[in-house]
């Protein structure tokens, strides 16, 4: 448990500040807390996906994250919130540019993002080991940034792409396959999914006969699709998102390969997607964190908060957006509002030990290397919705090799 009193920011803390305030005013320092009248807003800076194929995934998180907040009273610690909010567009080569605008110019004191691995990995480099911002991930897996690259003040309230799809292998050797064929995107979270998703089918005696990779955000799947229809693989692991997700389920049920050649993959193939994708998804099973239909009552508050704000379905990156803000809230709540660099200790400590209770994916705790560890659902498109079979695996927790963290 979090150790409140430590927590708490000292009176000396904010005396310091405001003493400071005048001489480094001219620096652009922005005080936490104005000495006389109203309090400074919090400053959240935002790197999200709001164009492209990522497009509906970085709203999806925004809208979650703001749900949360505003659910809490539209505050952060008794202050008033500062978004900050730039269009990564999916897009490794101009992270570094956005989020030294964030952190740097913009002095965020959280920053929130991204979806992409590779702009996440790219925004590590920027952010790990300072004292401010804290950034928290709300989607990019990509493994490193729990493992080898794990650091201080990063945390993750998404997945690790090995967890989204290391039971998908068990999945696909129990149905009785025998031989796969992978096919995703070129990048970190597309052959990172794919290894999880082919790891234990290995072990079962399994065989992966070809991986089709398809450079990130194309959508030409036409002559894969003739590929894989002549390799005759017993099953495909697919991983696709957002707007390529729903054209790559069209297009594989398009090629006549969905009643001989089963898909299977990480969820985000078929959730909050069926809608678009239709009788194409039909029987697809996938494993995920999530799923729209899990029967609880906080998942059923969640849902119908979230269509009454945006008159949406919520979805798996909404729910990461509302843990994310979460997060927010526990870390702010240990410092009383104090977002000072002196403060961030603090703010680390609390979300080290972090416990979301309320989430709607289930409960789900912080890891020691700052990940979730949480129960991941197997799932099957069944009348349009993504029915939950089963848990695949349950308190799933990435081995985060490789992970030393200095505090
Ligand atoms: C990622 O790039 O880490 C990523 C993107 C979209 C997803 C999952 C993972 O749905």
């Amino acid at each position: 448990m979090t150790d409140t009193t430590r927590a708490r920011p000292s009176r000396r803390r904010f005396l310091a500040g405001a003493a400071a305030t005048g001489a480094i005013a001219s620096t652009g320092f922005v005080p936490t807390r104005f000495a006389i009248g109203g309090q400074a807003p919090v400053k959240v800076g935002i790197l999200l996906p709001y164009s492209g194929t990522y497009a509906s995934l970085g709203e999806a998180i925004t809208n979650g994250m703001k749900m949360r907040i505003e659910q809490a009273g539209g505050t952060l610690g008794g202050r008033p919130v500062e978004y900050i909010a730039i269009d990564s567009e999916a897009s490794p080569p101009q992270a570094p540019r956005h989020t030294k605008k964030l952190v740097i110019k913009d002095q965020v004191d959280f920053l929130v993002g991204p979806v992409h691995s590779g702009v996440a990995l790219a925004m590590a480099q920027v952010v790990a080991g300072r004292d401010k911002p804290i950034m928290i991930i709300p989607n990019a897996g990509a493994n490193a940034l729990t493992r080898g690259q794990c650091a201080r003040n990063i945390f993750r309230a998404s997945f690790s792409n090995w967890q989204t799809c290391y039971p998908c292998g068990q999945v696909m050797a129990d149905d009785g396959h025998k031989t796969v064929v992978t096919m995703t995107w070129k990048y970190a979270a597309g052959n990172e999914i794919m290894a999880a998703g082919t790891e234990l089918f290995k072990e079962f005696g399994g065989a992966v006969i070809k991986d089709i990779r398809v450079p990130f955000p194309d959508v030409e799947f036409q002559a894969h699709l003739s590929e894989i229809a002549a390799l005759k693989p017993d099953a495909v692991l697919a991983f696709f998102s957002g707007g390529g997700a729903i054209k790559f389920v069209k297009d594989y049920a398009a090629a006549g390969l969905k009643d001989s050649i089963p898909l299977y993959g990480p969820g985000f193939l078929t959730e909050g997607l069926t809608e678009g994708q239709g009788a194409a998804a039909e029987g697809i099973k996938t494993t995920l964190h999530y799923a729209r239909t899990l029967d609880t009552p906080v998942n059923r508050m969640f849902l119908e908060a979230y269509k009454k704000a945006y008159n949406k379905e919520a979805d798996v990156f909404a729910v990461q957006g509302f843990d994310t803000g979460s997060l927010l809230l526990q870390a702010i709540d240990a410092t009383e509002g104090d977002t000072g660099a002196d403060a961030s200790p603090a703010m680390i400590e609390a979300l080290s030990a972090a416990e979301v209770p309320d989430s709607p994916r289930g409960p789900w705790r912080m890891s020691e290397a700052h990940n979730p560890i949480m129960d991941i659902y197997l799932r099957q498109v069944e009348g349009g919705v993504n029915k939950i079979l089963g848990v695949a695996s349950r308190d799933l927790e990435d081995p985060a090799t490789g992970c030393k963290l200095d505090t």
